[in-house]
């Protein structure tokens, strides 16, 4: 079984009747999300999800699993959810599928926050994955130009036909290739005031619990 699958079954065990469950976006949360569909469907496992993009939505409603939006609910008791990179101390990169918004909101409003992955993403310091900061398109390129003044490496991140690639709330994407992020609640604090920057993919003091994919099994690490 791949790593992916193995963490994605685990984290579902942390699932029971009458959760609000955050319903994570990626290749690793695909496999949380199908096991859940297989619960409801196969062992009337009755939860509600919340989803983080338009392509879970589309998995879950796929799936039959009953959904609300975030804004329908009083408060999520889970959200699990893939991640791009973990640092030693507990912090994380997310938002390489786009989703980053959606994302954080989820977990803003969840009581526990579950992140899966395999053990190709913890790392010591982040920074190696491209931090992700999502933008409003007016005026992109005028952001675009201070964060190469900032010394950050910019990216607009593009569709593989080459058009601007578009959030599900229709903003772009820039990555930023820092190599190597040593203080990641400045850096957070920087993005988040520049008119224009609507969120960025440092997700920090944000995450309960991971399970990491190794070869010898899940890890579990609180
Ligand atoms: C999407 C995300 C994903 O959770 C993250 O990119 C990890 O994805 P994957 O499990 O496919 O490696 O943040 O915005």
């Amino acid at each position: 079984m791949e790593l992916k699958e193995l963490v994605g079954l685990k984290a579902a065990e942390y699932i029971k009747d009458g959760m609000t469950v955050g319903l994570g976006t990626g290749s690793t949360a695909y496999y949380f999300v199908k096991e859940i569909g297989r619960r409801v469907n196969e062992e009337g496992l009755k939860i509600t999800g919340v989803t983080t993009s338009i392509q879970t939505k589309e998995l879950a409603e796929s799936l039959g699993i009953p959904l609300k939006s975030v804004d329908e609910v009083t408060c999520i008791d889970i959200t699990v959810d893939g991640a791009d990179e973990i640092s030693e101390d507990f912090q994380g990169i997310k938002g390489g599928g786009g989703a980053l918004l959606f994302e954080k909101i989820v977990a803003d409003n969840s009581k526990k926050v579950i992140w899966i992955v395999d053990e190709s993403k913890m790392v010591k310091h982040l920074g190696a994955f491209p931090l992700p900061v999502e933008v409003v398109c007016y005026g992109s390129i005028q952001l675009f130009n201070k964060f190469n003044k900032k010394g950050y490496n910019p990216e607009f991140r593009k569709t593989a036909s080459g058009d601007y690639y578009l959030t599900d709330e229709k903003n772009n994407i820039i990555d930023l290739h820092l190599g190597e992020i040593l203080d990641p609640m400045a850096l957070a604090e920087d993005l988040i005031h520049l008119t224009g920057v609507v969120e960025h993919g440092l997700f920090l003091d944000c995450v309960d619990t991971v399970l990491v994919g190794t070869k010898d099994g899940v890890k579990v690490i609180e």
